[in-house]
């Protein structure tokens, strides 16, 4: 994982790497007087259209957070048809992704996850591993602060004779869940909500953030073109000034 932290990144027009937190399900079931639940089902139908469009736009790599550590909190009725919905999603929708030359990856503490689940999981992995047009990665009971902590432990387990000073970024980073992919450089949490809840925390350290009120069910590639629009507009900086930006431009331009 190329660390913003370490080294400035090149700076693409279209994001390499987009993060989404998929929010407002129940808020627009609610709406609907629907249970809400039916708005996870219908929220199915938009990461079909995300992975379609991040395609079409030349991105990367996708990554959904569909459950954190903190949605076992939820009414039991709730966490297993989230459960369910995404067991029959593995089996239904990985062929397609494969023939869409799509990895699938999944991350979080996996261990979580019924035994069924997780040989389900492995599977689709492992079929899809060679695909190269986009890696999408789905983060399942994941939280940020398990990835630092999952992280930590295992650097530790590799070198256990480490030296404090040796323990750094580049001595940590292989570890984290997603040290296969560079940094997110846009991030998009729909439903309205301004918070990270608990995702990348590490790998968010420069990433551009979009917030919309549009619940997730109600995102499409339309107001996915929207972000990406305002993608373009931002002036990414990693510390730097403003003016040390333009003159990387004009230099690049001339
Ligand atoms: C996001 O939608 C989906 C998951 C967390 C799995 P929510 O279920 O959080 O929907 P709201 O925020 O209650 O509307
Ligand atoms: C974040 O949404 C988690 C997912 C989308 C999977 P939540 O709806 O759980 O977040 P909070 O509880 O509003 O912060
Ligand atoms: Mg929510």
């Amino acid at each position: 994982m190329q660390s913003s932290t370490l080294a400035i990144p090149e700076i693409t027009k279209t994001p390499r790497h987009v993060a989404m937190i998929m929010d407002g399900n129940g808020r627009w079931a609610n709406q609907r007087f629907l249970p809400r639940v039916a708005g996870h089902s219908k929220g199915l139908e938009t990461v079909r259209t995300m992975v379609e469009e991040c395609v079409n736009h030349g991105v990367e790599y996708l990554t959904l957070f569909a459950f954190s550590s903190e949605n076992w909190r939820r009414p039991p009725d709730e966490v297993n048809f989230l459960m369910n919905l995404f067991f029959k999603a593995l089996n239904k929708e990985v062929a397609r992704l494969h023939a869409n030359n799509i990895r699938l990856r999944v991350i979080g503490n996996l261990s979580g996850f019924t035994p069924e689940m997780q040989e389900r999981i492995a599977i689709a992995e492992k079929l899809t591993a060679n695909n190269t047009d986009l890696v999408l990665t789905i983060a399942a009971n994941y939280g940020g602060r398990w990835d630092i902590l999952q992280a930590t432990q295992k650097a530790f387990a590799a070198n256990p004779d480490v030296a404090i000073e040796d323990m750094n970024e580049e001595w940590l980073s292989p570890y984290l869940s997603m040290s296969y992919a560079p940094e997110p450089d846009l991030f998009i949490r729909t439903g309205g909500e301004q918070r990270v809840s608990n995702f990348l925390l590490w790998q968010l350290a420069y990433t551009e953030m979009y917030f919309t009120d549009t619940f997730w069910p109600d995102f499409d590639a339309i107001a996915f073109e929207k972000s990406l629009e305002w993608f373009q507009r931002r002036e990414r900086r990693f510390g730097q000034t403003g003016l040390q930006i333009l003159e990387k431009t004009i230099v690049r331009n001339a």
